[in-house]
């Protein structure tokens, strides 16, 4: 078992991931994961010439879907690791990437209109430092978004089971899959979610479940 959720060993843990990232996951997810996300950028509808954070952009899905079907606004991807990174540069060409952490972003106050985070949460061991972060340069009426596993059902029990077997296929670190999973079953679900962001002031906009209630979206407005 690693310990758990060492910014460290995570960054360690996606770097060794990273080559068959997409590939597991369109694996896992049947190619879900990208509609999905594409679903959950058009909830939050962003607007031309706005600025718009990706945060754990990992490799750059979401800049891929806005560059494509929002060509107007201004995307920037934030992560910390840096072979991950590297593939979203591969996937966009044209993309803007950083290295950051989230818990201390390197960007001034309401900066950004929105702030978009899909299954990076749940990596970050210090929660409270990153939403607070996110707010911090949200601008007044921005939204975050934020895009994960949802309700730990029956069906998500699924997830559990494909993983190890797709890891087997790459021969590749036991731990880190025990480690993917155990970030998923620990990690609170949709409800007390809302309630962490809203301890850091931000206001519920709107939730959407897909599959079930496997994936959850929550959409938070900065307030103040
Ligand atoms: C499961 S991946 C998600 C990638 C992408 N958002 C997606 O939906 O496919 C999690 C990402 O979060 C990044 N990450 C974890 N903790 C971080 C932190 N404190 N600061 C920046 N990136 C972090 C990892 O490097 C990894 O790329």
């Amino acid at each position: 078992m690693l310990d758990n959720k060492n910014p460290q060993k995570v960054r360690e843990i996606f770097e060794e991931i990273s080559p068959y990232y997409d590939f597991m996951n369109n694996i896992i997810s049947v190619g879900c994961h990208l509609l999905i996300k594409f679903l959950s950028i058009k909830e939050l509808n962003p607007q031309p010439n706005t600025m718009l954070l990706d945060l754990c952009c990992g490799t750059g899905d979401y800049t891929k879907i806005i560059s494509k079907f929002y060509p107007k606004v201004k995307t920037i991807g934030l992560d910390f690791c840096d072979k991950m990174l590297k593939i979203a540069k591969l996937k966009n060409p044209k993309g803007t990437f950083m290295r950051g952490d989230c818990t201390s972003l390197p960007f001034r106050d309401n900066e950004f209109n929105y702030v978009t985070m899909s299954f990076g949460l749940r990596n970050i061991q210090d929660r409270k430092a990153a939403l607070e972060e996110i707010y911090r340069v949200l601008d007044v009426g921005g939204l975050f978004l934020h895009l994960d596993f949802g309700k730990h059902n029956f069906l998500s029990k699924i997830f559990n089971i494909l993983v190890p077997i797709v890891a087997m296929f790459f021969g590749k670190n036991k731990n880190h899959y025990e480690y993917l999973i155990n970030s998923k079953e620990e990690f609170p679900q949709p409800t007390a979610l809302i309630r962490e962001f809203k301890a850091v002031g931000f206001k519920y906009k709107k939730r959407r479940d897909y599959l079930f209630g496997v994936i959850s979206l929550q959409i938070m407005e900065k307030v103040n």
